[in-house]
């Protein structure tokens, strides 16, 4: 199956992508992940990708396929995709569905989360990640049991991204609603549109996406 989580900043895709990973037994392939891995390696596409991910604005979609295509291409992808982060404009989708037919998959369905855009400063400018396995957490909504030490791995080494800042929050919403928002009428016309409300508690945004997902898959 191939499902795509779409939603502003801070709306929940790499939370929720996660989740979905451990109860469904897909593969999470987020292009922020991909590219901050890109800009920490210094690769060429990392190095083209730096300065645009700091001031919010979208990657060029020349090199975000190019990135996608690759990760799409390795083994543990075979057993099922949840993209997050991608498609984010018309010409990653219309790229994201050339590739789809040459492997002969198809889109389960498109799922957009709802989030009012006043709580996202809130979401981003609390979230920290652990350096260790990547787990997600938020100094209110999702904290460590033990401060500055991660849940799952144990690793004390917290991360805080160099794009969450108040102005670059801002200026990555205006990237959504201008280029990425318009991919929910894209889907739409094909029929696989889910809408799924995110403004609750991480746990409730979970049984609700679990719900649609299962009737996708
Ligand atoms: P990317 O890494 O994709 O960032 P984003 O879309 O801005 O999304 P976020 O990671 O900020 O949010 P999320 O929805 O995953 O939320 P999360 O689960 O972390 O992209 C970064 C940059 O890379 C882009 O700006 C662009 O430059 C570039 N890029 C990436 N893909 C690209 C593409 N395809 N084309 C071009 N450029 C591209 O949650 C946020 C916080 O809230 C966490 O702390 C979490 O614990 C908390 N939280 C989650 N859910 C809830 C809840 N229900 N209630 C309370 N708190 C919650
Ligand atoms: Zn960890």
């Amino acid at each position: 199956p191939v499902l795509i989580l779409l939603g502003p900043p801070g709306a929940g895709k790499g939370t929720q992508a996660r989740m979905l990973e451990e109860t469904h037994g897909l593969t999470q392939l987020s292009t922020g992940d991909l590219l901050r891995a890109a800009v920490a390696a210094g690769t060429d596409a990392g190095k083209q990708a730096k300065a645009v991910m700091e001031a919010g604005d979208l990657v060029s979609d020349e090199i975000v396929i190019a990135i996608l295509r690759d990760r799409l291409g390795e083994p543990d992808c075979a057993r099922g995709v949840i993209l997050d982060g991608f498609p984010r404009t018309i010409v990653q989708a219309e790229a994201l569905d050339a590739l789809l037919r040459q492997t002969g998959q198809r889109i389960n369905a498109a799922i957009s989360l709802a989030v009012e855009d006043a709580a996202m400063v809130e979401r981003i400018s609390g979230r920290f990640t652990c350096g260790g396995c990547g787990e997600g957490y938020h100094d209110t909504f999702k904290p460590t049991a033990k401060a500055g030490t991660c849940d799952h791995c144990g690793a004390t080494d917290m991360k805080r991204r160099a794009d969450d800042t108040a102005e670059t929050v801002a200026q990555r919403l205006e990237a959504y609603h201008a280029q990425t928002a318009p991919l929910i009428d894209y889907y739409q016309t094909k029929g696989a549109v889910s809408h799924v409300p995110a403004m609750g508690a991480i746990n409730d945004v979970a049984t609700a996406l679990n719900a649609v997902v299962r009737r996708a898959t």
